[in-house]
């Protein structure tokens, strides 16, 4: 039977509500450092770092409806207080919402990889969107990627070496509910490590 999934205002943030870039302390009610999840699926992420990490603030963003769903409701249930999750599409949102020096980490897993050539314009982790990442981490804060395509790995590494003096290649450190031999534990993770698909990753810090 179709598990009925509830709505819980609470973590569910609604674009409609917002004016202008966001005032991250009135979002989550209290001062912290904020984590943002870019394309954050089914929340499995969201809820284990939030779960481990009660002193963090993690914002995700989702832009399909259905793991929206889900994923609020899956939150809601576990009556996290330290996450939210809204259903926008993250290229505006980073451009519109999310202030200068705001953000603590920016996590992207699995970003959808637009495999074919004429769809490569539609890669989340562009010039564009990257100066905006950038724009929006605190001195000090961290972007995340994995991803299981290759290509879009050489991409990423490309787009990334313009801001070589700005952001400093760190280690990656596997995410709170990765298992052995994970890195983030996410569902597309899982899914491709079944197929024993390769699995590469990068994190760099904003110097
Ligand atoms: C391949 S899935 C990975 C989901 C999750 N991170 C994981 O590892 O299991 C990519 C997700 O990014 C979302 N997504 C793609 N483009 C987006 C955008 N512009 N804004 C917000 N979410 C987006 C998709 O809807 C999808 O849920």
């Amino acid at each position: 039977m179709a598990r009925i999934l509830k709505e819980y205002p609470s973590v569910a943030l609604k674009p409609e509500n917002l004016d202008g870039k966001i005032d991250f302390v009135r979002v989550f009610g209290r001062v912290g450092p904020v984590h943002i999840e870019i394309g954050a699926g089914k929340g499995t992420f969201l809820l284990n770092q939030a779960r481990s990490q009660p002193g963090n603030n993690f914002l995700g963003i989702e832009w399909a409806r259905k793991y929206y769903r889900y994923a609020v409701d899956r939150i809601g249930r576990w009556g996290l207080t330290n996450v939210r999750i809204i259903r926008t599409d993250a290229v505006a949102f980073l451009a519109d919402f999310i202030p200068d020096n705001s953000v603590e980490c920016f996590h992207i897993y699995f970003p959808d990889p637009w495999p074919k050539k004429r769809h490569h314009k539609r890669r989340f982790i562009c010039p564009a969107n990257l100066e905006h990442l950038v724009r929006c981490l605190k001195t000090g804060g961290q972007l995340k990627i994995a991803t299981d395509h290759a290509d879009y790995f050489e991409q990423i590494k490309t787009v990334l070496t313009v801001w070589n003096e700005k952001l400093q290649e760190i280690d990656f450190l596997p995410t709170a509910g990765a298992e052995a031999c994970e890195w983030v534990g996410t569902n597309f993770e899982r899914k491709y490590l079944k197929d024993q698909r390769p699995i590469y990753t990068l994190a760099v810090r904003k110097m």
